[in-house]
C-alpha cells in the first residue's frame, strides 16, 4: 500500500463508519471528478448551498484561480469558498527560499503567493468580514498576542456569477 492509499483508508476507517462523510482520492486540480464521486453524490445535494475549505492547499497548484472558477461552477450560488494560503510577503527572501526548497523535490511543490495574489482568488466572491487576512486574525474567539502573516486566508460566498 502506498502513502496515499494509507491516507485514504485512514481516512475511511475514521470518518465514514457512521454515514456523513465520505473520503475520495483525488487530485484538487480535477474538482469535477471529486465532486461526481457516487459517494460524494450520496452525501451532497449540489442544487443546495455546500462550503468547500481549500485550507493550505492551493499553495500547492499552479493555477489556483482556475480550480476556484470550475469549483463554483460546480456549486449552487449561496455556496460558501473557505481558502487560505501561504504569503511571501512576511517572509525573510532566506526563510522563501528554504520553504521552496524543502518542497522543490516532493509531489507537490510549493508557490509562495504574495497577498495581492491571494486576494484576487476571491475575486468574483462576496467576502465575509474581517476579509483576506492573517488567519489567526480571522474572528478570533480570544485575545490574541500574534500576527501569523505566513498563512492568509478568508471566506467567499459565491452568488453564482463568476
Ligand atoms: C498543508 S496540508 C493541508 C491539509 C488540510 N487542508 C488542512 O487545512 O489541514 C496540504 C494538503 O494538500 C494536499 N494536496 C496537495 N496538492 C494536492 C492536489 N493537487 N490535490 C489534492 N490534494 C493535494 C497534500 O497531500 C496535503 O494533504
Amino acid at each position: 500500500m502506498d502513502r496515499d492509499e494509507l491516507v485514504v483508508t485512514h481516512g475511511r476507517a475514521l470518518l465514514t463508519a457512521d454515514g456523513v462523510a465520505a473520503v475520495v482520492p483525488g487530485d484538487l486540480r480535477d474538482p469535477r471528478a471529486i465532486t461526481g464521486d457516487l459517494g460524494v453524490r450520496a452525501l451532497l445535494d449540489f442544487n443546495r448551498p455546500a462550503a468547500v475549505l481549500l485550507t493550505a492547499v492551493l499553495h500547492f497548484a499552479d493555477a489556483p484561480a482556475g480550480i476556484i472558477a470550475e469549483l463554483c461552477r460546480l456549486l449552487a450560488p449561496g455556496s460558501a469558498v473557505v481558502i487560505s494560503h501561504a504569503c511571501r510577503n512576511a517572509l525573510p527572501d532566506e526563510v522563501e527560499q528554504e520553504v521552496v526548497e524543502v518542497f522543490a523535490d516532493t509531489d507537490t511543490p510549493i508557490a509562495l503567493r504574495t497577498a495581492e495574489e491571494i486576494r484576487t482568488l476571491f475575486d468574483g466572491l462576496d467576502v465575509a468580514a474581517p476579509g483576506v487576512v492573517p488567519v489567526a486574525q480571522w474572528r478570533p474567539d480570544h485575545d490574541l498576542h500574534y500576527e501569523s502573516p505566513q498563512i492568509i486566508g478568508g471566506v467567499g460566498t459565491w452568488r453564482g456569477r463568476l
